[in-house]
């Protein structure tokens, strides 16, 4: 499938695709959704590598599969699951029909609840035993812990309800240190678990009853569940009043539009909470609709393919210049590790290509001065995403927000330009000459020729930080399409757990002794030092 790709980078792999960038260019590897930018031009993708990457989306059937997945049908093949996280931000679509039924009354009638649940809380008519809630912990893991926390930090200059903190490692330093911040008189616990089995969260969610129970005379009035369990949810002790469900057509990593959001909700207030959900439906109008030329997720998913399996370039960063984006690129580490991270094909074949990239990152500028120095000057080339807003959130700072646009369009540029030789010797010239020149001008020379996505838009409001995570799910779902592979399960965290569940006693004091030579040893050694 991707051989007239890989004979086409054979014939532009060594140009300078700077050369490229006239203003025709700028305008025309550029898309807008009306609300932001996605600049694909710093890349070496020209006229024809465009049309063969796009030829790929008719190729593998893209729009018949898109359609499938917002109508119901259940491409989750491996659980037999539709997957219609979509329908969450459906606010006033059409029925959605699952097995005969209309799923779309009883997800509304969810957010209702949540919605009268977080303004109950928020004025203080829902209260704890020593009165207004003033603190929340959610307390989930992967995809019931990141979207919220990612969420909440993105939204931090619309938080105006009580203070919220996440509590997701099995490590008891995480949950000791916020217990010791909160009183448990005025807390309110969301335990998040589409399961209500993973083992963390349910630790974590004793130890919180426990603490509660300390001061508190009935803690379970203070707990809250999001969870598929009813049952889980029951037997934990938790009112089916302040229980909020939803189906198993949710992905962990995709459940951030639904109940997993409650705690956002409950900081933010139900009407930006919306916001937020019709910002993601705005990009699923989007991508169900817009030419495949100009289609974000499309071309995002393009650039990726291009990076990744044609030129083999094995992770992709992500770059937020939008400090409030600080827990981005984890969650999109989970929601492209744990969705395109596979080695099989939907039809259980080995795949013949590399599946998706390692995803990494942290915000600029902050990561300039930590790792660029192998982005630029590293023997690998790593695609880089950069996030930038037009303006921040605070007009008397307005100055530095601009200079963190500079540093981040300098970035690009550097990139794709680099220093050659000549440029680094005058840099030096002044100081040395003859060999000492040469030597010290070689260390100053950046390849450059490295590519680069920019996505620009006006500021991080509900609705844009809706639109940037639902163009990275269906840009993950493209991608997944193009590769053949399932991006709904995650079979791959599954021997871990079984293998931490049978260690548990061992690590507790039983027998290592039909453990590998190097496990047993260190359970030897850990037991030793008091584990
Ligand atoms: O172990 C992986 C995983 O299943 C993720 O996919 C999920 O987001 C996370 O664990 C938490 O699962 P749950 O919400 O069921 O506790």
């Amino acid at each position: 499938m991707f051989t007239k790709l890989r004979r086409h980078l054979e014939t532009v792999e060594d140009r300078l695709f700077e050369n490229l960038l006239d203003s025709v260019r700028a305008q025309e590897f550029m898309a807008s959704t009306g609300h932001m930018r996605l600049d694909y031009s710093k890349t070496n993708i020209d006229f024809k590598g465009r049309t063969l990457l796009i030829d790929l989306l008719d190729q593998v059937g893209l729009a018949e599969k898109r359609d499938a997945m917002f109508h119901g049908t259940a491409i989750n093949e491996t659980e037999g699951r539709a997957v219609l996280h979509t329908a969450l931000r459906n606010l006033d679509g059409g029925p959605i029909i699952i097995n005969g039924t209309d799923v779309m009354p009883v997800v509304l009638a969810t957010l209702d609840r949540m919605d009268k649940f977080a303004a109950d809380v928020r004025s203080g008519a829902f209260r704890g035993q020593g009165g207004a809630i003033t603190d929340i912990i959610n307390i989930g893991i992967g995809g019931s812990d990141l979207g919220p926390a990612m969420g909440v930090l993105a939204l931090a200059p619309y938080h105006n309800g009580p203070r919220c903190h996440f509590v997701s490692n099995a490590d008891p330093a995480d949950i000791a240190n916020v217990l010791r911040i909160c009183d448990p008189a005025t807390t309110l616990v969301i335990v998040a678990s589409k399961t209500f089995t993973t083992i963390e969260t349910m630790t974590n969610a004793r130890t919180a009853k426990t603490w509660m129970g300390e001061s508190v005379s009935d803690p379970a009035e203070q707990f809250v569940a999001l969870s598929t369990s009813a049952d889980g949810t029951a037997a934990f002790g938790i009112s089916p009043s302040r229980v909020f469900g939803f189906e198993d057509w949710v992905g962990g990593r995709y459940s951030i539009w639904g109940p997993i959001g409650l705690s956002m909700m409950i900081a933010i207030g139900s009407d930006a909470f919306r916001v937020f959900l019709r910002g993601g439906q705005d990009m699923d109008q989007h991508f169900c609709t817009a030419d495949w030329s100009q289609n974000l997720p499309a071309l995002l998913a393009l650039t990726g393919i291009w990076h990744n399996q044609i030129c083999g370039y094995a992770t992709r960063a992500i770059l937020p210049y939008d400090n409030n984006l600080s827990r981005l690129p984890a969650y999109f580490q989970q929601l492209e590790m744990e969705s395109n991270g596979k080695s099989v094909g939907m039809d259980g074949e080995d795949l013949l290509v590399h599946s998706g990239p390692v995803v990494w990152g942290e915000p600029g500028t902050n990561g300039q001065h930590a790792f660029y120095q192998l982005i630029h000057q590293g023997t690998r080339v790593v695609p880089c995403e950069f996030l930038v807003a037009a303006r921040g959130h605070d007009d008397d700072l307005h100055h530095q927000h601009q200079l963190l646009v500079a540093n981040c369009l300098a970035q690009s540029e550097a990139l794709m330009k680099g220093r050659d030789l000549d440029e680094a010797r005058e840099k030096v010239a002044d100081r040395f000459e003859g060999k000492e020149l040469e030597r010290q001008a070689s260390h100053r020379v950046f390849p450059g020729n490295r590519p680069s996505v920019t996505i620009a838009y006006s500021k991080l409001d509900p609705f844009m930080l809706g639109q940037i995570l639902a163009l990275y799910e269906h840009r993950v779902f493209v991608e997944g399409v193009i590769l053949g592979i399932n991006s709904y399960d995650q079979w791959g965290v599954e021997l871990g757990k079984e293998l931490a569940t049978a260690l548990q006693p061992i690590i507790e004091g039983g027998d290592a002794s039909g453990k590998d030579g190097s496990t047993a040893a260190l359970v030897d050694y850990l037991q030793k030092c008091g584990v």
